[in-house]
């Protein structure tokens, strides 16, 4: 068995007992399905008179002759009940006890679908369950590289390929040869020469068949890729609707989309035909088995040698046709299980992306925060290149510290590593002197409170959006923290108050809107530590007003820091620190550095000047 199934019959575990039910029920089925040809074979032989009689009881002598102690059980039966009530009341029996067998047959046919349902459902949800987990545990830096859409191509479509393919094989592999052995046997039962020559031309057509399948593996993989392609373009191309619009490029853009949809109609055309190839080849090369069968077994039956009756014959292939379906379920069982391994690998390559931003083995838990942040010594980068080099901060409890300094000098770089989104390369990060690689990421991130620079919203109320990091917040503390961000009168004016839905992204609020809302989540969670990313160069005046208003009053009392674009902002901070290529320029108080007269004054002068 190959490893992407062993790691899928992982996810089956907790359905085992569906899979045994289904199972069960299963190999009832193809014993009645075997039963419901078998007791046609005397039906035939009253119908003929042609039906060998018996007048004594026969009498049990081992499971050996198991065979011919039912055959004869049966025609005593028959021949009494010919006998006692004429051969009509015999075909009626006969009648009667086949509706019943097929009735059993179709009822165990429905509970193994029926239980299967439990185990296919159950393990889509837990696949797409752990992917979910997965893609929110995974760090910051794996969606820099992967698309988006790529992702949700294997969240959805892989994980329906997995279910269709692999699942249905799994049961495939399961009641088909069971259908196949209990045919086999009864078949050997009727007439063990005839089968032997059967044998000999079954594996010739599997392996024709499953020569077909050779290439679908690969393709299919190509095509799920493309799928990926398809749609990160689309999630794109949704969120850049605005520029997509506003610079006219739709044509451009569009031109991408279809080739896409081009190389995937391509590589379907040939997924689909291959895949199309293999039922019609396989009824061919089943039916020519039968007609041979039919030649081979006739010639037995004008033989009077061969004791082999015309009604056993009739049965006998009636149980062959039933064993082609299943053969031919096995063989293209091989092409399923391909397409779906292509898929199961994908996903798989999720699952088993290894954090790179590891959990401590015997992480602190940190309750409080008593002394500061130190940066020391730090160098990290992105890539290859270093975005920050020996950098060493020291932010006491309590304290404001303001990073200032040109665009690109590394300032989100720091609270992206200070809230643990990338790890440092070289020197450490302490609270409390405790080393933040040693502390629950939970425990960690719980200390702080982060307001990013492109506001992220989601599609949800304003209520839900501000209470995302309090569990059970209630009504009172959502409206006082929006009352501290300089929020609250905005909200009351929108449509439905606190439960209006702000869009996707919250593209129904403002851009100042937005900002006093993801100030307002912050100021809800009450960390003791604020690292803020400010964004207000984006805003007129007004609203940067009471943009800055709210987070002088979200400051207050608690250890921040600041990322500040308007110096304005910044001027009573207690430490003003000077960022240029990732290194620290000076560093002090506003009025300390504007002595110095380097850099912080003439950022000061360009701004002002402006
Ligand atoms: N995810 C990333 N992958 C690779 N390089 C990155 C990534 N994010 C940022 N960088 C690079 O790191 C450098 C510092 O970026 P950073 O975002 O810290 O700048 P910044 O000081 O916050 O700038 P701004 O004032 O424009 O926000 C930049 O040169 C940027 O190109
Ligand atoms: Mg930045």
């Amino acid at each position: 068995m190959n490893n992407i199934l062993k790691k899928l019959l992982r996810f089956a575990k907790p359905y085992k007992l569906y899979g045994i039910l289904n199972i069960i029920s299963n190999v009832l089925y193809a014993f009645f399905n075997v039963l419901s040809i078998i007791i046609f074979i005397p039906t035939l032989g009253i119908l003929f008179d042609n039906q060998e009689e018996v007048f004594e009881k026969p009498v049990y002598q081992g499971f050996s002759n198991l065979k011919g102690y039912a055959e004869d059980s049966l025609n005593y039966f028959l021949t009494q009940k010919v006998a006692d009530d004429g051969p009509m009341a015999a075909l009626v029996f006969i009648c009667l006890a086949s509706i019943v067998i097929f009735f059993l047959k179709n009822l165990f046919r429905y509970m193994a679908m029926y239980f299967l349902a439990f185990l296919r459902t159950g393990m889509v949800k837990d696949i797409q369950d752990s992917l979910y987990h997965k893609v929110v545990d995974l760090p910051i830096s794996f969606f820099s590289e992967k698309r988006k859409g790529d992702l949700l191509a294997r969240m959805t479509s892989d994980v329906k390929e997995v279910e269709s393919s692999i699942i249905n094989s799994l049961e495939a592999l399961v009641r088909e040869p069971i259908t196949i052995v209990i045919v086999l046997i009864s078949m050997l039962l009727i007439s063990a020469k005839l089968t032997l020559f059967v044998f000999i031309f079954l594996p010739i057509t599997g392996f024709i068949i499953s020569a077909v399948g050779k290439r679908l593996k690969a393709q299919s993989l190509a095509a799920q890729k493309e799928n990926g392609v398809f749609l990160s373009f689309l999630e794109e191309t949704l969120t850049g609707l605005k520029v997509i619009k506003g610079f006219n490029a739709e044509g451009k853009l569009a031109k991408k989309f279809t080739d896409s949809t081009e190389r995937f109609k391509n590589i379907m055309n040939s997924v689909l035909q291959r895949k199309g190839l293999a039922s019609p080849l396989s009824e061919f090369l089943g039916v020519a088995v039968v007609i041979t069968v039919l030649w081979y077994g006739g010639s037995l039956v004008f033989d009077e040698n061969s004791g082999l009756k015309p009604q056993d014959f009739m049965g006998y292939i009636g149980l062959f046709y039933t064993i082609i379906n299943p053969v031919k379920a096995i063989t293209t069982v091989n092409y399923s299980i391909k397409k779906g391994n292509a898929a199961g690998e994908r996903i798989f390559e999720i699952l088993e992306t290894e954090n790179s931003i590891k959990e401590p083995v015997n992480p602190t838990e940190i309750k409080k925060f008593d002394m500061g942040i130190d940066f020391k010594n730090v160098s990290f980068g992105y890539e290859n290149e270093n975005v920050l080099e020996g950098f060493n901060l020291k932010v006491n409890k309590g304290h404001t510290v303001a990073l200032v300094g040109q665009s690109g000098s590394g300032k989100s770089t720091v609270a992206n590593l200070v809230t643990r989104f990338y790890d440092v390369n070289e020197g450490s990060i302490e609270i409390d002197d405790i080393n933040i690689k040693d502390i629950s990421k939970k425990s960690l991130r719980g200390l702080m409170g982060l307001v990013t620079q492109d506001s992220i919203l989601f599609n949800d109320s304003v209520k839900n959006n501000i209470g995302l990091g309090k569990t059970n917040a209630t009504e009172e503390e959502i409206v006082e923290a929006a009352k501290i961000a300089n929020a609250h009168d905005f909200i009351m004016e929108l449509p439905e108050g606190y439960n209006t839905n702000i869009g996707d992204g919250g593209n129904k609020l403002s851009g100042g809107q937005k900002q006093r809302l993801s100030i307002a989540r912050a100021v809800l969670k009450n960390p003791p530590i604020m690292i803020l990313d400010e964004a207000t160069s984006a805003l007129d005046t007004e609203s940067e007003r009471l943009v800055q208003d709210a987070l002088e009053k979200m400051m207050r009392n608690r250890t921040s820091i600041v990322i500040a674009h308007r110096l304005s902002t910044i001027q009573n901070a207690d430490s003003i620190v000077v960022m240029s290529k990732g290194k620290i320029l000076e560093q002090g108080t506003h009025q300390e550095l504007m002595k110095s007269k380097k850099g912080y004054k003439k950022l000061v002068e360009m701004q002002t000047m402006a």
